[in-house]
């Protein structure tokens, strides 16, 4: 559904509200992608990024980070598990670590396609030759947030970067005919609710296949340790209008939502969000790959957490995606 940008600031400016959107969005959810929820499993395999990203507790300059990275044939054990658990999709995420090249890259993914799942990438920005030799292995998909819209702050927060070119990696991944998947924080220092509303148009532009909503959480080693975070609900009345905006298109209840409150996750779930990420990477890594801090289920163990996350969304009167949970067009 199409809505102007002064409807998206009035409903992301009421809280008194909030309940009435949330339920709007859950129905709008059921009525179009229904009551499953695809459980995707993510393994962070390398924290070592070359970037700087202000707010981000990876960034190159933090040198309290305990810097590690998963070797191919780690990934690869660690993808099997996650298959054999029941996982349809992984998902694969790292810092921008170039060790990772188009033939270390391509290796894993080939392997990791021989386990009967989807393949998602979120390693951020690289060349079209990469993306096009990652999707020729058999990528499925591929993450990537514009973080925001709004130029001046990206390039505040993100120095060295250039939005322009994170965009247009974008349209490259769209292009090769991955399945597109994209997303925003709120709450950054300086961001208003005119430029939540236009994130939302620009990821409705787009025509995105999925996009995540995180609430920006201030980690204590980067330049941003002072700043005020963002509360759940402002995450979740942004994510809720944006299922009403994208009716059809996937949506993860995300792990920095279940970092700000025990039950972020299943709230999301009940306000437009129809897919959960929970983490697959074993031992010590789960605790080092730290975006920000309190990130939810650092000490868990994988098949643990899946049960007792099978065990909450069966609760809601959801049920767990048995396919490969692809974003359906309508
Ligand atoms: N708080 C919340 N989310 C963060 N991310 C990075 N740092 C933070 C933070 N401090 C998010 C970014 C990135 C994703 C992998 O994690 O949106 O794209």
């Amino acid at each position: 559904m199409d809505l102007t940008k002064a409807e998206i600031i009035a409903l992301l400016a009421d809280e008194a509200n909030e309940q009435n959107l949330f339920k709007k969005a859950d129905e709008i959810r059921r009525k179009n992608v229904g009551d499953e929820v695809h459980l995707r499993g993510l393994i962070e395999f390398s924290n070592i990024c070359r970037n700087n990203c202000l707010y981000c507790g990876i960034r190159k300059d933090n040198k309290h980070a305990c810097r590690y990275r998963m070797e191919p044939e780690e990934v690869i054990r660690t993808a099997r598990n996650a298959a054999d658990m029941g996982f349809k999709t992984i998902v694969m995420q790292s810092g921008e670590d170039m060790y990772y090249n188009q033939e270390r890259m391509c290796h894993i993914i080939s392997e990791i396609k021989k386990f009967d799942v989807a393949v998602t990438l979120s390693i951020g920005e690289r060349s079209y030759a990469d993306y096009k030799a990652f999707r020729e292995a058999g990528a499925d998909r591929y993450l990537m947030r514009i973080e925001t819209t709004d130029k001046e702050l990206y390039h505040r927060l993100d120095p060295q970067m250039s939005w322009q070119h994170r965009y247009e990696c974008l349209l490259m991944i769209k292009e090769l005919g991955y399945e597109l998947g994209s997303g925003i924080m709120v709450g950054l220092p300086g961001q208003t609710l005119e430029s939540i509303a236009n994130d939302l148009l620009f990821l409705q532009e787009l025509e995105i296949d999925m996009a995540g909503i995180g609430p920006f959480i201030p980690h204590p080693d980067t330049p941003l340790s002072k700043e005020k975070g963002e509360t759940l609900e402002l995450a979740l009345r942004t994510m809720a209008v944006m299922r009403i905006m994208l009716p059809d298109i996937n949506i993860p209840a995300t792990t920095a939502m279940e970092s700000l409150h025990p039950d972020g996750r299943m709230a999301a779930l009940r306000a437009g969000a129809n897919v959960v990420m929970p983490n697959v990477t074993e031992g010590e890594y789960r605790r080092l790959y730290e975006l920000y801090p309190g990130k939810a289920g650092a000490d868990e163990i994988p098949a643990h957490s899946r049960s007792m996350l099978a065990q909450k969304i069966l609760s809601l009167g959801r049920t767990i995606g048995t396919d490969y949970g692809s974003h359906i067009r309508k």
